[in-house]
């Protein structure tokens, strides 16, 4: 059988130096863990346009739809403000997504012990913490029509509207039960049932869904009450799943109660591939940090756990992933720190290839 292959985009600023690390922690799984991976690299957002006066060259889209995974780095910086909005770089991270249909969109928020003291709550509140959240990606209130700004008598109307079918909610429902089954078993909805139809509808299909997956434990909560619970008690919780408006200010929210934007990796699903594999795209939180971009002090952490999900989520090697966590986590315990992490004083901080020689000795 051939190795699973790996779309590597680099892209701009920032991402092609935390993306040299993982290369070099790709190798590493190659020479020492037997676990080679067909790796291509390509262009995506400036650099792409650089050359081809186009964010995202076709060629390339096509080979993203062909491999079991992409890894993209960042893309965009101040070069590119001028472009016009169809070729700007955040137009390949959007046409990726969209030509992958990528659904659901995966945001862990995972508390790194040595990094406990960096969260604005109490070190007993995130110790230890590591749940998921999946946020419906290509629908609902950002995408419903009728939507725009009319006149309506003598004032304006601005409207949105939340749609959602029951085939984009079973599709969603079904990557975060599949997650659940990877994870701990136990899956947690959000809507506001209580006062929106498509709520209800909401928990309605995931409900059905859920009968699937007799192992995973579900339950239900409005999304409201389901803020408060993630500031109070996040640790209750495993994997949340929630629509494209309530998952993006969740996410967001649950992603702060670790720290960093330098420790924040993503992943992006869609529909299972015919060898079973869902596509994939993984990528750090973070953008291109032009003001950081070409110094060397870049953080490849959220980068380097970027892959760590991939080695979970597209390649079914979960015990891996948690190798390359346990790395992580060793090295900040052992009071390794980029600049970004630093707090306490007299730290010196190690540069992003100093980071990664710290993981692949760990
Ligand atoms: P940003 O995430 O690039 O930077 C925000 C702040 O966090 C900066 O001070 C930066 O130095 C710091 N930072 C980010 N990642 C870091 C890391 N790995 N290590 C250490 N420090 C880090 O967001 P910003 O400044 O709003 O956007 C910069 C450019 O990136 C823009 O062109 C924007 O459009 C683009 N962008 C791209 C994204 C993507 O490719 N997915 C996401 C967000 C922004
Ligand atoms: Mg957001």
């Amino acid at each position: 059988m051939s190795n699973p292959s790996l779309l590597i985009l680099p892209g701009d600023g920032i991402g092609p130096e935390v993306m040299a690390e993982v290369r070099r922690i790709i190798d590493w799984f190659g020479d020492k863990r037997g676990l080679a991976f067909d790796v291509s690299e390509d262009l995506v957002g400036g650099a792409a346009y650089d050359k081809h006066g186009t964010p995202l060259h076709d060629d390339t889209m096509a080979r993203a739809q062909e491999v079991d995974a992409v890894l993209l780095g960042a893309v965009g910086g101040p070069k590119y403000d001028v472009l016009d909005f169809s070729v700007k770089p955040e137009r390949g991270l959007l046409r990726l997504r969209k030509e992958m249909d990528l659904y659901a969109n995966l945001r862990p928020a995972q508390c790194f012990d040595a990094l406990a003291d960096f969260s604005s709550l109490k070190r007993d509140v995130v110790a230890g913490l590591d749940i998921m959240i999946v946020r419906e990606l290509t629908s609902g209130i950002y995408f419903g029509e009728p939507r725009g700004i009319i006149e309506e008598g003598n004032e304006r109307v601005g409207i949105n509207t939340q749609r959602y079918t029951e085939s984009e909610i079973d599709r969603v429902a079904r990557s975060a039960f599949e997650l659940a089954m990877k994870r701990g078993k136990k899956l947690c909805s959000m809507e506001k049932a209580n006062v929106m139809e498509s709520g209800i509808l909401w928990r309605e299909v995931v409900t059905e869904v859920g009968k699937d997956y007799p192992e995973v434990e579900l339950s239900h909560m409005y999304a409201d009450a389901g803020a408060m619970q993630l500031c109070r008690w996040p640790k209750q919780f495993d994997v949340i799943v929630t629509d494209n408006l309530f998952g993006d200010l969740l996410s967001d929210a649950a992603a702060m109660l670790t720290g960093s934007l330098g420790m924040l990796p993503s992943a992006s699903l869609g529909a299972p591939m015919a060898n079973g594999r869902p596509k994939a795209l993984y990528e750090p939180v973070h953008g291109s940090a032009p003001d950081i971009a070409g110094q060397g002090k870049a953080n490849p952490i959220a980068c380097v756990l970027s892959f760590a999900m991939a080695l979970r989520y597209s390649f079914d090697q979960g015990a891996e992933a948690e190798r390359l966590e346990a790395a992580v986590n060793k090295v900040l315990a052992d009071g390794v720190r980029t600049a970004d992490l630093l707090g306490e004083e007299g730290v010196q901080p190690v540069s992003t290839s100093g980071m990664g020689d710290a993981i692949l000795g760990a």
